[in-house]
């Protein structure tokens, strides 16, 4: 998809997916990554006992982020989302092993098989922005 930022075109490889895929394929991906995530004794502690509300926001976050409607960000406001990560101790090994849990979730939903680069490269580059402590 295209878009318009100002001054340049620039090409937003996911930012059209919500189109084609709906919401089920996002909700699917984000029960994967949870179901790993509980089991994983790094980033697990990090994560409210309850994790209905975090699956919630991930699902929503992606589905705007790839062109559906604004739900999150009505009921979340801006995402500004390294913000929101500043008060968890991200390192070079929490953000390896969150990127381990959504590669392998990514790889779980075949309808998200066809965009699987795309959303890698997409998670990949925004688990190291999330970065926040060395080592
Ligand atoms: C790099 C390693 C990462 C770690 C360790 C991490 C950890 C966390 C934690 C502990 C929360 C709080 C959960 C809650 O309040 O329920 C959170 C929230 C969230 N994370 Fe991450 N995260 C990482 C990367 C990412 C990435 C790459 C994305 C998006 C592609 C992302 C999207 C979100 C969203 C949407 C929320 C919910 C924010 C809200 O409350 O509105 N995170 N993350």
């Amino acid at each position: 998809m295209w878009r318009y930022n100002g001054g340049m075109q620039m090409y937003d490889p996911i930012g059209g997916l919500y189109q084609s895929l709906g919401d089920a394929p996002f909700y699917k991906l984000v029960d994967e990554f949870y179901k790993r995530v509980e089991n994983e004794p790094l980033l697990r502690p990090m994560y409210p006992a309850d994790l209905t509300m975090s699956r919630e926001h991930l699902a929503l976050f992606l589905i705007q982020r790839t062109g559906g409607p604004g739900t999150y960000s009505q009921k979340q406001g801006h995402p500004r989302m390294r913000a929101r990560h500043m008060p968890f101790k991200i390192g070079q090994k929490e953000r390896d092993a969150w990127m381990k849990h959504m590669t392998a979730a990514l790889d779980s939903v075949p309808e998200l098989a066809a965009s699987r680069q795309p959303l890698f490269e997409f998670f990949d580059n925004f688990a190291t922005f999330m970065i926040n402590q060395p080592g």
